[in-house]
């Protein structure tokens, strides 16, 4: 699929915008905090109904604006489609696809795919173990739009959940009336049945990704391989037994059991998709403190390519989106990833200078200035 047009209002720095786009490369260059990376942040939000860049929508809201709007026009084979997305920090945000009454955002899901390259990356390998179930939970939800409804469903009872186990923290530290603990089976079932398959897409997930990554890393670093992909689940040792979503939601509930206890001391759920980890190895090692800077930085974007083959390989090629990545690596590195991007249907890239964009990435150009977004005739 690719984005034939984008229009933004009062979204970050743009008051509005228009921004035609073709299929094939097109490169948005400019000096630095002019807007090029809010032109793709717009489109990254769009396929993720979050920011590469903040957690919360607040900053994405023009400083005096109350709302943001991002549209863009998306082209599927022969199918058009329209969406927009008003963002309303604080309430509900709103969605339309082509122009109809009001669909929920996460209606909106699967129209727009992206795979974005960030400097904000090397979080990935580096990060807490937050940054990599967000980047299991997106692709997931890349690869099935339905699994946006169980995430939410999954965050929705944790915080339920919590909030009875804080009160039960409570009652036992000021010696107060016990609370009936029926009430948290229920929630433990509730828990358990949406984490299992939470779970089961991850596990999925990271068997599919597991021999792609290796192959993008072989790409990238030649010789400096193999990855390994290990999930660390906070349900132990039982998980690597379970190989479907019944068995995953019984030994989720059995580990929810056993922590229970510990549970209504702290006050807090020990246990589900919310605590686990990916653990991410070269060799035979943690990347995550003892890989090198540069092996960092190719761990995460080979994860980045394995990422677009496999949303490519299940049949809607994603937009791709390479935001100032190619300043921060070396001349061998940057050709290598320049020449397995350039095919895509779709790819938008960002820099500071012309010389950054590598040779291979032919294509339209756009001079961002000032809020200005203009095509430069070459
Ligand atoms: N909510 C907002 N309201 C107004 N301006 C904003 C808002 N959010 C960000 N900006 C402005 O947008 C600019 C940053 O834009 P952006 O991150 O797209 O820059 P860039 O062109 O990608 O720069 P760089 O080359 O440094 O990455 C900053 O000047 C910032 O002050
Ligand atoms: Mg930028």
């Amino acid at each position: 699929m690719h984005v034939s047009h984008l229009s933004l209002a009062d979204f970050r720095s743009y008051a509005r915008v228009e921004v035609p786009l073709d299929p094939g490369v097109t490169a948005f260059v400019g000096p630095n905090g002019q807007g090029k990376t809010n032109l793709v942040e717009a489109i990254g939000y769009l396929a993720t109904l979050g920011s590469h860049r903040v957690a919360s929508d607040a900053p994405l809201v023009r400083m005096g604006a109350d709302r943001a709007i991002i549209r863009a026009a998306v082209v599927q084979g022969e199918r058009q489609q329209l969406v927009e997305l008003e963002l309303n920090p604080g309430r509900a945000n709103r969605a339309r696809i082509n122009r109809s009454s009001q669909v929920r955002p996460r209606d909106v899901l699967g129209i727009v795919r992206t795979v974005l390259f960030a400097p904000e990356d090397l979080a990935l390998v580096k990060g807490d173990p937050g940054e990599r179930r967000r980047f299991l939970d997106e692709l997931i939800t890349a690869r099935s739009p339905r699994m946006a409804g169980v995430r939410s469903d999954y965050d929705r009872v944790l915080k339920q959940r919590n909030t009875l186990l804080k009160t039960a923290a409570l009652a036992r530290r000021h010696g107060g009336r016990q609370m009936d603990l029926s009430t948290l089976d229920v929630w433990d079932q509730h828990l358990a049945r949406a984490g299992a398959e939470l779970l089961a897409q991850r596990l999925d997930l990271i068997a599919t990704l597991r021999p792609l990554a290796d192959k993008a890393y072989e790409q990238l670093a030649p010789g400096g391989g193999p990855l390994g992909l290990e999930y660390r689940g906070s349900a132990g040792e039982a998980m690597a037994a379970a190989s479907n979503r019944e068995e995953l939601y019984g030994v989720l509930l059995a580990a929810l059991g056993e922590a229970r206890k510990s549970e209504i001391e702290r006050g807090v759920t020990l246990v589900g998709p919310h605590r686990d980890d990916l653990l991410l190895k070269l060799g035979q090692l943690p990347a995550k403190g003892y890989a090198s800077h540069g092996e960092s930085w190719s761990y995460a974007l080979a994860l980045r390519l394995a990422s677009y083959e496999l949303l490519r390989a299940e049949g809607n090629e994603p937009v791709l989106v390479l935001d100032d990545v190619f300043a921060e690596l070396d001349a061998r590195r940057r050709e290598r990833l320049a020449e397995l991007v350039a095919p895509g249907e779709q790819v938008l890239v960002t820099a500071a200078v012309d010389d950054d964009v590598p040779g291979v990435l032919v294509g339209a150009r756009y001079a961002v200035s000032d809020g200005a977004v203009e095509k430069v005739d070459r």
